[in-house]
């Protein structure tokens, strides 16, 4: 019956929870959001007009999308005192630990008129967290680099305000890439919502409790930073960059990562429900090609890191240690060569996808709290510890 914890060393690997948000065959490397197969919104939409499928059900009008953007557009500034978070952190602290600060303070500025139970207050909290994430990962770059804030430019769309208020400079006019800009929103779509993820389980627990809805995406973004999750498509280009640089080969990396004594691991590789390639990989390892076909010399830097990439998939694909395990490349294996040919920083990476998952774990809250026979998450163990025993005083001891 759904709800109940059987034991399993991956803990919340069994059904936690009945959803209508996303659907995942990991055998089959099939994805769904609200029944529309990945590779078509891929294909075909944009990811402010998947914001508004997952969070409501279906695809929007073209009425539905022009007020859904409006009201996003109305909710991108950020309280002035909220500068002042920034302000707090030393200068290399690094923008996962920023984001997690300045969503979770952002409690301090709704928790009074958030009533979870509030259909209209959770539709607002959603389209808030929606709107002011892009400014406040572009804040945390900007503070990490000591440059001044720039604010949203709500004439430009959800995608391309996100990189003007990255990459622009109040001295100097700024029109983002339409390249990066559409590469840049694939991405986002493809990050937006996996079903329940380590990091989505995190935001279902938290918000359980009836907890504000910026303090449960705080520890989402929390949840996500890690190096087994979110965190991996930074150790990819971390891991690729070695590769490129060392004089050993890459067979020689994939015998490593075989080594159970040697803590090496092919990071962007394996997936705990994907049995199959992950269908989110195929689509950005097309887009990496194409656009770094498109960039010509401007993403030469970027091509060997590719080419150890595709070298890297070529020989895993073939080895019985990985066709044994089920490991194929995941969404983390190719899209930090794409965030990285657009100048993006490698402390950036996380946040991005933080950026794009907000979508998803705010949708999955929003469908906890209007769910009437929902309770506060309660799981249990396995209980492996001694049998009640007497105290001793310390003497005896
Ligand atoms: C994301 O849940 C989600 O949906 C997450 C995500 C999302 O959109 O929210 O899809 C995003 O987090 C993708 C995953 C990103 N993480 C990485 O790429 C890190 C590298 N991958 C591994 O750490 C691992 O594959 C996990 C964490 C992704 C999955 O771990 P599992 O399912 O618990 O698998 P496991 O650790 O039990 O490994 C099973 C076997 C082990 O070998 P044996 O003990 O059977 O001999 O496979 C081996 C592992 O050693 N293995 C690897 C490996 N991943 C697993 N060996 C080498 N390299 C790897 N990457």
């Amino acid at each position: 019956e759904l709800g109940y914890f059987t034991y399993d060393p991956g803990f919340m690997s069994t059904a936690s929870c009945r959803s209508d948000v996303t659907f995942i065959d990991g055998d089959a490397g099939t994805l769904l959001y609200r029944g529309y197969p990945i590779e078509q919104l891929a294909g075909q939409s944009t990811y402010l007009e998947v914001c508004y499928l997952l969070l409501n059900g279906d695809l929007p009008s073209s009425d539905e999308l022009h007020d859904f953007s409006r009201i996003i557009k109305e909710h991108s500034m950020l309280h002035e005192a909220v500068r002042r978070f920034f302000d707090g952190f030393r200068h290399d602290a690094h923008p996962m630990a920023i984001m997690v600060g300045v969503v979770g303070a952002l409690s301090a500025f709704y928790h009074d008129n958030v009533d979870v139970h509030n259909p209209e207050h959770r539709r607002i909290a959603a389209h808030r967290l929606i709107s002011k994430m892009p400014t406040i990962a572009a804040w945390s770059y900007k503070y990490a680099n000591g440059q001044p804030f720039m604010y949203p430019d709500n004439n430009l769309s959800y995608t391309a305000n996100f990189l003007s208020m990255m990459f622009g400079v109040p001295s100097e006019p700024y029109q983002p890439n339409p390249v990066f800009v559409r590469a840049l929103d694939l991405i986002l779509i493809l990050h937006a919502d996996h079903e329940q993820n380590a990091s989505t389980s995190t935001v279902r627990l938290s918000g359980s409790s009836e907890a504000n809805p910026f303090a449960a995406i705080s520890a989402g973004i929390a949840s996500l930073w890690g190096p087994l999750h979110g965190g991996a498509n930074e150790k990819v280009i971390r891991m690729l960059e070695e590769i490129v640089h060392s004089d050993k080969s890459v067979e020689d990396f994939v015998a490593r990562a075989k080594d159970k004594n040697d803590s090496f691991r092919l990071m962007g590789f394996g997936h705990r429900v994907y049995k199959n390639y992950d269908p989110r990989a195929k689509i950005i390892r097309k887009m990496c090609h194409e656009l770094l076909e498109e960039m010509g010399d401007m993403g030469a830097d970027n091509q060997p890191l590719f080419d150890v990439a595709m070298e890297l998939e070529r020989i895993a694909m073939e080895d019985d240690y990985f066709i044994e395990r089920k490991l194929y490349p995941n969404v983390d294996f190719y899209s930090g060569i794409i965030l990285r040919a657009m100048g993006i920083p490698l402390n950036m990476f996380t946040v991005i996808f933080a950026l794009a998952r907000t979508v998803g774990w705010i949708s999955h809250w929003n469908e906890m709290m209007q769910d009437p026979e929902s309770r506060i998450g309660r799981p249990r163990q396995l209980y492996t510890g001694y049998p009640e025993r007497e105290y001793r005083p310390i003497e005896e001891r």
